[in-house]
């Protein structure tokens, strides 16, 4: 791998931003937002540095599970806006620079989608087998239940199919047959249809729930999906949401050089880094990473810290996520499911800025693909009086007036109501952070403005470097010459460590952030102080080399 490929591969060096359109800015003024709202704040992305928006679900839906319930795989939503608006979307954002890539939610569809209405009528129906269905309710496991609040079995019957039918999800959420080869070549045609209209790529949902059940190997899937894509356009990416432990989870990337899924989210990475925090401690990090497979040349973690869903602590062992709702979501009103919490990270760092700070510092570093979710430039909170996991899906803050700049409506028909409070519009907004140059979201702005200028992170090789104190990470990532480290002290006193960076003679160490003069680099080692939530990444080279500005 070296920097060449960084243009072809291009989601190893990306920033992807997560967004849905419903929320972000509403310019028709019915309380929702839509395709020509975001069309307005495409230069606002683009001035963030962002390099590829990540749109979840905007297609007609019941929106019984926002969105993540589809009734047309061909439409928009009317309420955001049209196929052509969508058009100029996708155009406007390619003139700036950004891709897009969509959600593909195949797993299920809405129990409205024509499929279904069809299925359940008759056995006889042309769509009856698009679906998964027992004549004898067969026994759910506990572990197999995604919603335990909602649901108490995976298998729901039927009264006009006189069967039971399949839903990992909510009820009404039937699981489509991948097992039948008509319903993988509709899954082909959907992703042909987007990948026409311009489309980047696609963000894989509930990938292993896609093929339990239905006997059918879940490799051989990803690689026909992926060889049909690529096909169609040679750069398209799928980003898959695999909730799995490491090893498992590194399978979808496929063989050499990954013919499955190019990303993969890292779940049991972003898991470790909040048990590290509530432990201030790095160690739960370093081996989370260390026991990380090598990905595959044309593969890529793609590392979060937070998303639309809860923050799920599963992989964690029971006290440990004890550890972590201590922590950060004591109150059980915080926490979901048994298993996560419905918070956004501002508010569980009591808006301590320093560590807010520090921990985008880390996923800015980590090697991999950075997500960010809408309104983390801002420092957003969530708004904990609205259901389950929507509380963190509010709309997006942009002034400090009437429904935080988002919409003109009356706030009984806003789509979600906002916070108040320390986190509402008021306190936290883009347009009086633009004005302050302090601001997190302008230290976002130059940290992805650097962090861009490193393709090394997403693309080099990654070494664990001691630092003899376990509050402080630092590790390094090395491609052709060059290595980039990043320290982190995860605790509130400031530390000061001994890098032990190995051979260094012959090379030069550039401060790639403020610029502070380094103490001393003597052959292998380097004296560091770090303020407490203190970060600092360097680039080692060799000395005759291009310096860094
Ligand atoms: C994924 C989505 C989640 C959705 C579920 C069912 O986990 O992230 O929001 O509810 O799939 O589609």
């Amino acid at each position: 791998m070296t920097r060449a490929n960084a243009s072809d591969l291009w989601w190893k060096s990306a920033i992807v931003y997560c967004l849905d359109v419903e929320t972000f800015l509403d310019w028709n003024g019915d309380g929702v937002g839509d395709l020509d709202g975001l069309i307005e704040r495409i230069d606002y992305l683009a001035g963030i540095g962002v390099s590829c928006l990540w749109l979840m679900p905007f297609q007609p839906s019941p929106n019984r599970d926002d969105g993540y319930d589809v009734s047309d795989y061909y439409a928009i939503d009317d309420r955001l806006g049209t196929l052509g608006d969508l058009v100029v979307l996708l155009r406007t954002a390619k003139d700036r620079g950004l891709r897009v890539i969509i959600d593909l939610v195949v797993n299920h569809t809405s129990d409205q989608h024509p499929w279904f209405r069809s299925a359940r009528r008759s056995p006889s129906s042309p769509f009856h087998d698009y679906y998964v269905w027992r004549d004898e309710e067969p026994k759910t496991k506990k572990a197999d239940l995604v919603f335990p609040d909602a649901e108490d079995s995976i298998w729901c019957y039927d009264e006009r199919a006189k069967k039971w039918y399949l839903h990992h999800f909510y009820r009404h959420q039937p699981d489509l047959n991948i097992a039948n080869p008509a319903v993988r070549e509709e899954i082909q045609r959907i992703v042909g249809f987007w990948l026409e209209l311009g489309v980047d790529g696609f963000r894989v949902d509930a990938v292993p729930y896609l093929v339990e059940e239905t006997g059918l190997d879940p490799h051989m899937l990803f690689k026909e999906l992926r060889s049909f894509v690529t096909r169609r356009r040679g750069d398209a990416v799928l980003l898959g949401e695999v909730n799995l432990p490491a090893k498992p989870l590194a399978t979808y990337f496929g063989d050499e050089p990954g013919d499955q899924l190019q990303l993969l989210f890292c779940f049991p990475l972003m898991q470790a880094m909040y048990l590290a925090l509530a432990r201030k401690d790095a160690r739960p990090i370093v081996r989370s990473l260390r026991s990380l497979p090598d990905v595959p040349t044309e593969g890529q973690w793609a590392h979060f810290v937070r998303n639309h869903d809860e923050l799920t602590l599963d992989q964690l062992t029971d006290k440990q996520r004890e550890e972590v709702f201590a922590a950060f979501g004591p109150d059980p009103d915080m926490q979901l499911f048994g298993r996560g919490l419905r918070r956004r990270l501002p508010s569980m760092l009591d808006g301590d800025e320093r560590r807010i700070r520090l921990v985008y510092s880390l996923l800015l570093t980590l090697p991999g693909t950075p997500v960010l979710f809408y309104g983390e430039e801002i420092g957003m909170a969530e708004n904990l009086d609205i259901d389950g996991r929507m509380s963190v899906r509010t709309p997006m803050q942009w002034t400090d007036q009437r429904n935080g700049g988002f919409s003109p409506a009356r706030p009984s028909r806003l789509v979600r109501p906002l916070p108040e409070g320390r986190f509402g519009s008021m306190a936290v907004n883009v347009a009086a952070q633009r004005r302050d140059p302090d601001s997190l979201l302008n230290w976002f702005e130059r940290m992805i403005r650097r962090r861009r200028e490193i393709p090394e992170i997403g693309m080099g090789r990654l070494a664990m470097v001691e630092t003899g104190d376990h509050a402080v990470l630092a590790h390094c990532v090395e491609l052709d010459g060059v290595s980039i480290v990043a320290v982190h002290n995860l605790s509130d006193e400031p530390r000061t460590v001994r890098l032990q960076l190995g051979d260094t003679t012959g090379c030069e160490l550039t401060d790639l952030l403020d610029g502070d003069e380094v103490q001393t680099l003597e052959r292998e080692k380097l004296d560091l102080k770090l303020d407490g939530y203190g970060y600092r990444w360097f680039r080692l080279q060799p000395e005759d080399a291009p310096t860094a500005p």
